[in-house]
């Protein structure tokens, strides 16, 4: 199920061979080309590529500058880090199921001096308990929702952030629509009964954005 988002093997070793060679400040024309490179190689980010920095500009405009974050089934989003309005030093924690793009991940947060961790999770037997001003909870609810029908809500009150991210895909893997934006939002709204957040909502081309902050 994970293995969806990966249609190729990521690459890792070759990346991170790159990665050592790329300038160290993160906003560099070269580490840019990189980040995008390799944002392409993982269905969820390279979906999200072409309104990258729309998303976090508009999603987290009402919050920025964003203090911590702990980015939950991450992908490869963590390199995306460039186009988030964070303050200065916050931290960046990140989690995924794969031990390998955990590796990798410590390993471009160290090369450009980030001050972020990631590691390994399963987020369908436990959730990450430290507290953050953001959590990023991008497309992965239909995906755990497969294993465990009951996790989304489970997961809405077990995070401790002060605001969290949540989205849903617009389209199939298979680029069609099929009605996935109303399925979504009804069952969002759903799982969102009795939970104590106001919403807000974006919509963007192949992206179903949720920013929900506690009351
Ligand atoms: C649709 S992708 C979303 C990736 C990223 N959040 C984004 O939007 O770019 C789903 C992610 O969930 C991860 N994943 C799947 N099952 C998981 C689990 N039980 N615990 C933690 N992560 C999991 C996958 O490895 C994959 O990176």
């Amino acid at each position: 199920m994970a293995g969806a988002y990966q249609e190729t093997p990521i690459g890792y070793v070759q990346a991170g061979i790159e990665l050592d060679s790329l300038p160290t400040d993160l906003h560099h024309p070269a580490v840019t080309a990189y980040c995008q490179k390799m944002l392409l190689r993982h269905a969820s980010t390279r979906e999200r590529l072409p309104f990258l920095s729309e998303f976090y500009r508009q999603t987290l405009a009402s919050i920025a500058p964003v203090h911590s974050v702990l980015d939950l089934a991450c992908g490869l989003n963590p390199l995306a880090i460039a186009h988030l309005p964070l303050a200065a030093g916050a931290p960046y924690a990140a989690c995924d199921i794969y031990s390998d793009l955990a590796g990798y991940l410590n390993q471009f947060f160290a090369h450009f001096s980030i001050p972020g961790t990631a590691s390994i999770c399963d987020l369908a037997a436990a959730i990450p308990d430290q507290s953050v001003h953001l959590a990023l909870l991008l497309k992965t609810i239909p995906c755990l929702e497969q294993l465990d029908k009951t996790i989304g809500p489970r997961l809405l009150k077990a995070i401790r952030a002060d605001h969290i991210l949540v989205s849903f895909p617009a389209r199939s893997l298979g680029g069609h629509a099929k009605g996935m934006p109303r399925t979504y939002e009804a069952h969002f709204r759903q799982l969102m009964e009795g939970l104590p957040f106001t919403v807000q909502r974006f919509e963007f081309p192949t992206e179903l954005a949720f920013l929900l902050s506690r009351t």
